[in-house]
This record gives C-alpha cells, structure tokens and sequence, in this order.
C-alpha cells in the first residue's frame, strides 16, 4: 500500500504588521525576574521575549478588525456598534438578550448577583478562578463535579471537561434543587488543560438539569475552540460546521458569559446574554452601576464592533483549525521530548506537569511557580502557573488548597507567533526538564488576599 505523504498546512492569513521584542540575556532576566517577586504576572512584558502568559487580550486582530475600529460610534447612549455586537451574538450564539461588559468578569459578577443567594450550591465542570470567586462572593459555594479523568493529567478522555452526572444527581438529592441555581459549565475547560465538553455530555446534562428546574450557565469564552474538539473527536460531527456546533452547544444552555479577549479575538471586551427577560432585566440595572449604560457596559463602540467582526472570525473553519493546530504542534514537539504534560493536549495552550517535571519539590514548595520562573530565565519565555498558588486557600480552614493538577499553562496567543517561536519555545522547556535536578524551590514572602497569582511574592529557597 501506497503511504500517504504528510503535507504541512499554514496559518490562513499572512502578516502586514510586526512589533519588534526585545532580546535580553540571562543577567537581565535575572534581575527582572528578581524585581518581579518570581512571579511572571509582576514582569514587565517589554523584558519578555516570547508571551504565552495568556491568551487573553492579546490575540493578533485582522485587517477587518481594525477597520472597524474607524466605524466607532461613541455615542453614550445606542451605539450603532452595540446593535451590530447585539445582533452578532444572537445570529452566532443564539441567546436572546445581551449586555456588554467591559470583560468576562464583570459579567460573572453581575450574573452572580442576580441568580445565587446566601448558602446556595454551584456545580460546575472544575473550577475558574474569577468565576468561583464570584460565586463565592455572592454567598454560593462552588463544587466541582467533572470527571475523575479531568484530575488524572495522563489519562487521554477525549472529552475531560464533561461533567460526571452521577456526583450532579448526589448533589441535587443531597442538598435540594432549590438550593442549586445553575450548573456552571465551561466548553475548553481551562483549569483542565484545555479540555473540551462533549454534546453527548451536554445533551445528558440538559436532561438531568431539566428535570429538576435547574439552568445551565455557560461561560463560553472558548466555545468555537471545545466545539472543534467536538467535530474532530466526537461521532456524527465530522462534516458538520464548526459555526453550528458552538450554536448546538448555546441552545443547549439558558445564559452565559463570555471573556471576548479569546476566542472572540479582540483586545477588550466581554459580556453577558440570557434567554429569561427578567434576568435581563436585572442585569440591564446592574451593569448600569457597575460598567455604564447596558448599551456599552465598560467598552467603546469601537471594541464593540471589532468584538462583532471577532465573533464571526472565530467560527471559520480555517481560523480554528490552524489556532488549534498551532497549539497542537507545540504540544506534540514538546511532548517528544519526553516532558510530563497535560493529555490530551488542550486547546489554547500546552500544560506542563510541574509536579512530575520537578518531582523533587514538595507542593508547598510551589513547583509550577518555581518552573514558570525557570522559563523566564532560561529563554525570556513567560506563562503562567496554574496549580497551589491559583487555587489560593480554603475559605473556612484557611490552609492552602492542593490541587490535584500542578501546571505550568503555556498559552498561545491567537494569530500572534510563528512555528518558528514554537520551536524556541519547546527547546527551552527541554533544557529545563534535563537539567530538572538542580532545580530549587520558592517560599512566599507576600500574599494578596484575593486571586493571589496576581501579585503574590515569592523568593528562591537555599
Ligand atoms: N472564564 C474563563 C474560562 C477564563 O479563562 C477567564 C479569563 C475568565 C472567565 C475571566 O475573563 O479575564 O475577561 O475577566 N482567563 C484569563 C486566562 C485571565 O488567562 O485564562 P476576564
């Protein structure tokens, strides 16, 4: 038999635009990593070479994009751009009623408010960390009920942000219905790795939420890049459209919210959309304290309509399937080096196993920050830890929490690297993981009292 010869593909777009970054060498980065408290989120991004902090916000814009932006209509009140973003997000996503915030948080804040009282319970498929505090804050407590999988970074599930709906059905007979407002589900799973939800999943979970009047709250900040996952790992979706898989899954939920600094491509911008008219209601008095007027919540017209553009540029099947494969491509590279990481390999980023890559420090030693900081030094390469210092400390005993999952996220910023930054990338990470031994740990020296990663302080120890 004749084998099929691997043919490579490109990125569906080409560059019209470059921003030089600075080169430092390893004494710089020393005292830039010292002055941050070893902590890549206290960084100046000009000391950084290659920033895979996040993907959030710092997604490449198109031609388009920017075009739009000249089309801002600064209106206070009924910007042309907010019926152009209104209209967007209801062809696209389905939900009836939108308002604009100026990030995905503002509107978890606001939805919080609205739907959680004093003592209620908040499933969801694992936790985010704006997301739970907002529930928190709001008087509910957060319990996770995804699969067992999610927490096992070697086990390759192909759907590990589905939720295990027998631990949801013990936790409705346990505390009540009445006492469960919605069930919070995240589509690419980021606290997991990236990992998508299935339909399949999805669909059960409708049913069982159904059944017991309990709504599905859909934070759908990476809803285009879980419903390629869908067409890519899940049987009877091969041919179908990535743009009527995200819609599939919006209909299968009753309000979301959304961080538009990712899949939607933009630098700014975020909302919430609800299918109830009183929560709309609601929410249309609430961001008017809190963000400004519900035709612009927080954000210029200008942010609207690239928000718009973004939208129906994150559903193109060309656009995903490169975003996805650069991720992708990463991922496989350093996982032939024989580095613990995440599996499957997520959808926005790579996930490197601190905790096996440095198995000689104990989690109270901060692997994943310890090796987020390696990095930087190494290479000027700058990501983010997501293991004992995100998931902060329990509410009531006060001692930190340890998570199952200690990782280092490397996150791909949309439309913004090369193949050629990959490589850098993936070679640093295996320079690191050789010389893994010599590795020493961190102590905190300050301690912030909410989302700590932000600000927190560390120093080497020894
Ligand atoms: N939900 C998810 C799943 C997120 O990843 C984020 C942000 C938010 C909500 C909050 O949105 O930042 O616009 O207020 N995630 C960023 C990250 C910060 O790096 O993962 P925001």
């Amino acid at each position: 038999m004749v084998q099929e010869r691997r043919r490579s593909w490109a990125e569906p777009y080409k560059i019209k635009m470059v921003e030089p970054v600075k080169m430092t060498d390893r004494n710089d980065r020393k005292k830039a990593l010292e002055e941050a408290g070893y902590n890549t989120f206290l960084l100046h991004s000009e000391d950084v070479y290659i920033d895979l902090l996040t993907d959030s916000g710092t997604s490449a814009m198109s031609d388009r994009q920017w075009a739009a932006m000249m089309m801002g209509d600064e209106a206070y009140a009924g910007s042309r751009n907010f019926y152009s973003l209104e209209k967007t997000i209801q062809d696209y996503y389905g939900y009836r009623y939108v308002v604009p915030t100026h990030q995905g948080r503002a509107a978890e804040h606001i939805l919080s408010q609205i739907l959680i009282k004093e003592g209620d319970i908040i499933p969801g498929n694992m936790y985010f960390t704006t997301t739970k505090l907002h529930q928190e804050l709001a008087g509910g407590q957060f319990v996770d009920v995804i699969i067992d999988e999610a927490h096992d970074p070697d086990h390759e599930h192909p759907f590990k942000g589905n939720v295990d709906l027998n631990k949801l059905e013990d936790l409705i007979k346990k505390h009540g219905a009445g006492h469960i407002p919605y069930v919070s589900i995240a589509t690419s799973v980021n606290m997991a790795g990236g990992q998508p939800i299935s339909m399949e999943n999805l669909k059960g979970l409708r049913e069982l939420t159904q059944k017991h009047g309990i709504k599905i709250v859909h934070d759908m900040t990476r809803v285009a890049e879980n419903a390629y996952m869908i067409k890519t790992r899940e049987t009877g979706y091969e041919n179908a459209h990535v743009a009527d898989i995200v819609r599939e899954i919006c209909d299968l939920t009753d309000a979301a919210t959304m961080s538009s600094k990712k899949d939607a491509l933009v630098n700014i911008g975020g909302f919430l959309a609800v299918n109830d008219w009183d929560i709309f209601e609601e929410a249309r008095n609430m961001v008017v304290v809190y963000e400004g007027l519900h035709t612009y919540g927080g954000l210029a017209g200008r942010d609207m309509e690239a928000m718009a553009i973004g939208i129906t540029e994150s559903v193109q099947e060309d656009h995903i399937r490169a975003r996805v494969g650069q991720v992708q491509y990463l991922g496989e590279k350093i996982d032939q080096y024989g580095v613990p990481i995440v599996k499957p390999i997520g959808t926005h980023g790579v996930f490197l196993n601190a905790r096996r890559m440095l198995e000689h420090l104990p989690q109270d030693q901060f692997p994943a920050q310890t090796l987020a900081a390696e990095l930087y030094l190494d290479s000027g390469i700058r990501a983010m830890e997501r293991g004992v210092v995100s998931a902060g400390r329990n509410p009531e005993t006060g001692d930190h929490i340890y998570p199952e999952l200690e990782l280092v996220r490397l996150t791909i910023p949309r439309r913004v690297y090369t193949q050629a930054h990959m490589d850098v990338v993936a070679e640093s990470v295996e320079e690191i993981y050789i010389n893994r031994e010599k590795v020493k740990g961190l102590k905190m020296t300050y301690e912030p009292k909410y989302l700590r990663f932000f600000q927190a302080r560390f120093e080497p120890l020894g």
